[in-house]
């Protein structure tokens, strides 16, 4: 038994040792065959949650913080710093709650409904289409909408893309002159209900294709807008009959997109602090986010098998870390803390949807401001951005880039026994001929070493910025906003047409070739 005991501790520890002195060979292919990384894999979430709009976004015109019509100006800045190129917006489970004519005409007429899912707080509807819609214009992001199914009607969604998209003379787009709003706005983005297997609707996966393909029928295009995405609600992770059953019983000329939710979690009934947590934690929520490589891959086969010339798009439009609010504030507002821990979740996703950019073409991190895992965070008039903010903003190099396919068999991070892949990337090069790769370093105490033949790139000069902290539990907070902000990289060199590279132990790392 004690000789057993030692063999596997000597088995352990050499595998660490030698994944710590193993060099990672990424090769990197120039593929003139290759897809192009959606922009839209870079999105964003907006729900009626918590402080994410009220409080967050929106603090009204007449606030002394500065605003435009009533949107956080410090906060319009920073996303369109990020080049922020979608938002979701009003849910999340309040879309299926969510009856859009309470929210146009004067603000003191609108009528209140209480947010059943989110802490059930009075929402006053002071922020509504027009205002969504004009700071989608002002952060030169594609609106996203999620129709009402769970508790709306076909007509009530039909109205709401008259609304927004009819140009001519219909009772809907006269009510929107009326209200102030002469030209559409044109969404091109509609979800078609949010987990209706869930909080929107409990239905089952037959039950929803058939009130799909009816809500789809009536939501017409109005034939001035260039055409409107529909968007079927996805399966809860990796309920794959889900997938199999919207792609059997809808019809593609129906279906614009399919969704799939999956977040980070530990334990969904003990979900651990977004700050205070050990490295087996880490390891756990790890594991938990790079399952999304699995769920992916499963899901676009089962598209495949439908649709072989991937004209209906994957959209992974809720993903991201979810642990316990964060002490002292209210359990249905879903306030955590973003550390080390999420820039690494963050800079590892991004590299599996750049991956599988052939059918992935759109993800929403939830949630944008103040809410799960989010890249802003507001204290009344201080707004401070976090690290999972600066992985985004390295990364935008990505947006609309041609994938460059990478190979690699990647080291182990291993704990208690447990391993998962330490080392993650993904390339592209971007309509200038400059070539980016992200690497992400999951491990949490070794540093890897990685090397990349850039001979056949067409790139020579490379610089770098890296994203690392002295301890994973580190976050920007309200007294230091600059804890972490990306620097200078500098661990690599450039020996013939090799790139020789270290990096840092649970960090994140974006290389510039020119
Ligand atoms: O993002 C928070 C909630 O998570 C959303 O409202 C819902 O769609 C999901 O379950």
């Amino acid at each position: 038994m004690k000789k057993n005991l030692l063999f596997l501790f000597v088995a352990l520890s050499l595998q660490t040792i030698s994944a710590q002195n193993q060099t990672t060979i990424i090769a990197i292919k120039n593929d003139a065959g290759a897809p192009t990384i959606n922009k839209n894999i870079y999105g964003h979430f907006a729900e009626h949650l918590g402080r994410c709009i009220y409080g967050g976004f929106f603090v009204g015109d007449t606030s002394k913080i500065p605003n435009t019509k009533g949107v956080r100006n410090d906060i319009i800045a920073a996303l369109k710093d990020l080049k922020i190129p979608n938002l979701r917006w009003p849910g999340g489970c309040f879309a299926d709650t969510y009856h859009w004519k309470d929210g146009i005409g004067p603000q003191e007429q609108r009528p209140t409904i209480v947010n059943k899912w989110w802490g059930g707080v009075t929402e006053d509807n002071s922020f509504g289409t027009h205002d969504f819609l004009n700071m989608c214009e002002v952060l030169g992001a594609e609106p996203y909408l999620s129709g009402n199914v769970g508790s709306g009607t076909v007509q009530e969604l039909a109205d709401w893309v008259q609304y927004t998209n009819f140009s001519g003379k219909s009772p809907m787009s006269d009510l929107r002159r009326k209200n102030g709003r002469t030209e559409p706005w044109k969404v091109k983005f509609w979800g078609i209900g949010n987990e209706a297997w869930g909080c929107g609707g409990n239905m089952t996966a037959e039950y929803y294709a058939g009130e799909y393909r009816k809500f789809a029928t009536f939501m017409s295009d109005w034939e001035n807008t260039g055409g409107i995405t529909r968007i079927a609600s996805g399966s809860n992770g990796s309920d794959y009959n889900w997938t199999e059953v919207m792609m059997k019983n809808i019809p593609l000329n129906m279906l614009g997109g399919l969704g799939v939710h999956h977040y980070a979690v530990i334990d969904w009934n003990k979900k651990g602090d977004g700050v205070d947590f050990t490295e087996l934690q880490y390891f756990q929520t790890m594991k938990s986010a790079l399952k999304m490589e699995e769920l992916v891959t499963k899901h676009a086969a089962i598209m495949d098998k439908y649709d072989p010339e991937k004209k209906v798009a994957m959209l992974v439009d809720e993903w991201g870390g979810w642990y316990e609010v964060e002490k002292g504030t209210n359990p249905g507002f879903l306030y955590q803390q973003n550390t080390m821990r999420d820039a690494v979740l963050a800079g590892a996703t991004l590299n599996i949807f750049n991956n599988h950019a052939d059918r992935v073409r759109m993800a929403n991190l939830a949630q944008c401001v103040n809410v799960l895992q989010a890249v802003i965070l507001t204290d009344k008039a201080k707004m401070i951005t976090t690290p999972t903010y600066h992985v985004m903003k390295l990364y935008a190099v990505h947006q609309d880039a041609k994938l460059l396919p990478v190979s690699f068999q990647s080291p182990l991070y291993t704990v208690n026994g447990e391993t998962l892949p330490a080392v993650s990337a993904s390339a592209s090069k971007d309509k200038n001929g400059a070539v980016h790769i992200s690497l992400v370093n999951v491990d949490s105490k070794n540093k890897n070493k990685i090397e990349i033949d850039i001979k056949d790139l067409g790139v020579k000069n490379f610089t770098g910025s890296v994203i690392t902290s002295s301890k994973l539990q580190d976050y920007n907070s309200f007294d230091t906003p600059n804890k972490i902000v990306p620097v200078i990289f500098k661990g690599f060199e450039n020996k013939k047409g090799k790139l020789e590279i270290t990096i840092p132990p649970f960090s994140v790392v974006v290389l510039e070739g020119k």
